[in-house]
């Protein structure tokens, strides 16, 4: 979407980025010429994506670097490493991507109180902590840095049996908005993306496994544009809002769900309903209609 060289001279940490629809974007990003720090828990993982991406774009030009650093997110010490590799590395820091998640599907009352913890330590406390440790260096250094957090439709709606990402989704997005008030007056942004269904291994295993992937509907079933997400398309939005381009939007959450949540509203769900059937249907008002004024 954007011109080629659009983000030369960015660097931008991807949390998560080894994997899904992390490294999705991280292949954008690096296209359009950004410098990518990639982090996550498992670094045979980030290894071996960050050599994927170095080999499968050696020929674009201008194509950015990428660097990949072990990290969990729920440990300050890790992400303070992160973020001297990564000044080591390229010089600067100007974008955060706030990416990496955990989430399992289940009845509420089946989770133990550990289950609740290690799921809002990685999605609330975890962005939390990156976005504290990037932004004081941006305040310090005087940039106007740009922090994108990954959310979910679910974060406002709320979800059934993903209670504990929905709590935590939720609260990154209180957060998304708290701090682009508070931080605007240093040139931070700090914006987040609700996507839909984008299938990647990570979410799909954990939220659609057997038997339940048999007893629900396609994802893309539901979705008035009937179809799940591609992740060129998330990519697009994420490399905009995290580019200059976006300069003045902040503290928003932009929706990328094919109208999914739009599903909700009282008689949407009729889309199936024949041509046919909608003759009926008038016919019948109509009868009801003239018997009603005899
Ligand atoms: C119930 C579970 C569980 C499950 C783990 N737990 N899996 N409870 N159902 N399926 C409980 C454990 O019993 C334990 O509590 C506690 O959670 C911690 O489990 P660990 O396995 O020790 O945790 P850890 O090794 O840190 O692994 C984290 C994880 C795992 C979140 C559980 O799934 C993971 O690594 N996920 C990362 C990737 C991911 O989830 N991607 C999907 C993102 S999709 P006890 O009390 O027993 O010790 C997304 C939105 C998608 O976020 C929306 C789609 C439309
Ligand atoms: P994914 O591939 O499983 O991505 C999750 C990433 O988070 C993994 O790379 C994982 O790497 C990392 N991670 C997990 N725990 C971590 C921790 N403690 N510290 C650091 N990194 C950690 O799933 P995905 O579908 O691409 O999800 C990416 C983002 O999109 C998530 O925020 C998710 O909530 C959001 N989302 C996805 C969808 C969808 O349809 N796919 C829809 C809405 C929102 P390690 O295991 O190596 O740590």
């Amino acid at each position: 979407m954007l011109r080629d060289g659009a983000l030369q001279g960015k660097t931008i940490i991807v949390t998560g980025g080894g994997t899904g629809l992390g490294k999705s974007i991280t292949r954008y990003l690096l296209t359009l010429g950004a410098n990518v720090t990639i982090c996550s828990r498992r670094q045979a993982v980030i290894d071996e994506t960050a050599q994927e991406l170095t080999t499968e774009l050696a020929a674009v030009e201008g194509v950015g670097r990428i660097l990949a650093v072990p990290c969990d997110v729920r440990n300050p010490q890790e992400i303070e490493n992160v973020l001297a590799q990564t000044v080591e590395t390229f010089g600067r820091v100007d974008g955060l991507l706030n990416n990496s998640a955990g989430n399992f599907i289940s009845p509420t009352e089946r989770l133990s109180y550990k289950a609740f913890d290690t799921i809002v330590d990685i999605v609330l406390r975890g962005t939390y902590y990156f976005t504290l440790a990037v932004g004081k260096y941006w305040i310090e250094n005087k940039i106007s840095g740009t922090v994108l957090n990954i959310s979910t439709t679910y974060a406002t709606t709320g979800s059934g049996y993903v209670v504990p990402s929905a709590v935590a989704k939720g609260g990154a997005l209180i957060m998304t908005k708290s701090l682009a008030a508070e931080w605007g007056k240093y040139g931070i942004r700090v914006n987040a993306i609700a996507p839909g269904p984008f299938p990647t291994k990570g979410a799909w295993d954990r939220l659609f496994p057997e038997p339940l992937a048999s007893l629900m509907d396609d994802p893309g079933s539901r979705i008035p544009l009937n179809r799940v997400g591609d992740h060129g398309e998330l990519a697009n939005l994420a490399a905009y809002l995290l580019s200059d381009f976006s300069g003045y939007i902040t503290g928003e959450s932009i929706t990328i769900d094919g109208g999914e949540v739009l599903m909700a509203g009282e008689f949407s769900h009729l889309r199936d309903v024949t041509d046919e059937q909608w003759d009926e249907v008038s016919k019948s008002i109509k009868q009801a209609n003239r018997a009603s004024k005899s």
